[in-house]
């Protein structure tokens, strides 16, 4: 399938806010569950120079993760998780405070390497989950690593209730010169994104 073509033109006549997809009202199954193994889905150090896809994402809690591996698992991508020099705390209530105050000063914490070299992909999707309304600094940090003239990029997010909110909107300061596809938020849960729902997105997409 010639995705390329298929995603640019789709990109072409659809607008970020036209397309992106209302969440939905699913049950929100408690994110502390071990979300299962990647099976066959590529892994960056495994094989690095095969799909034309990547996958990257930043995740604290496994939802957005298990919505990369969706999206990786369908559509042959490479996945690489965005890492954070140091960890967020796991209390919640601390989470929220330091996540606030980084939203907040516009930090961009330091991420872990080595990171992935993007000119091996054309498309490269890139998942959060929405903080406060909007993309967490990690994933920030990593856009802001790259130079994204002429790359096309799809954002996607999880969220717990509120949807896409500003996310979408946000993180394309990161994205000048890009040819932005139309961001998609699901409703995070451990298991993923809604089979259907995520099916949809990726075929708007063209892929
Ligand atoms: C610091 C913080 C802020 C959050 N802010 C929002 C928010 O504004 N709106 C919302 O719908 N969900 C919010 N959430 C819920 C997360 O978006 C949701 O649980 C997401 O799926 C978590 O993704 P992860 O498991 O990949 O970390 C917040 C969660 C955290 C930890």
């Amino acid at each position: 399938m010639n995705y390329k073509n298929l995603l640019l033109a789709a990109v072409g006549l659809c607008g970020i806010a036209a397309c992106s997809p209302a969440p939905q009202a699913e049950s929100n199954a408690s994110a502390s569950q071990p979300n299962p193994a990647p099976s066959a889905v590529r892994q960056l150090e495994e094989e690095p120079m095969q799909s034309k896809i990547l996958v990257a994402y930043f995740s604290h809690s496994g939802n957005t993760a298990a919505v990369a591996r969706q999206i990786a698992d369908k559509t042959d991508a490479v996945l690489y998780e965005i890492r954070p020099q140091t960890a967020y705390p796991n209390e919640y209530s601390q989470l929220l405070d330091q996540a606030k105050e980084e939203i907040r000063s516009g930090f961009l914490p330091p991420l872990q390497q080595p990171l992935p070299d993007i000119s091996s992909y054309d498309i490269v999707f890139i998942g959060s989950p929405n903080w406060w309304g909007t993309y967490a600094p990690a994933a920030g940090a990593f856009l802001a690593q790259y130079d994204w003239s002429g790359k096309t990029v799809v954002p996607f997010f999880t969220h717990g209730g509120g949807g896409m909110q500003n996310c979408s909107r946000d993180i394309q300061k990161h994205l000048t010169q890009a040819n932005i596809g139309p961001a998609a938020a699901f409703r995070g849960r451990s298991g993923g994104a809604d089979e259907k729902e995520l099916e949809k997105w990726l075929t708007k997409i063209g892929l």
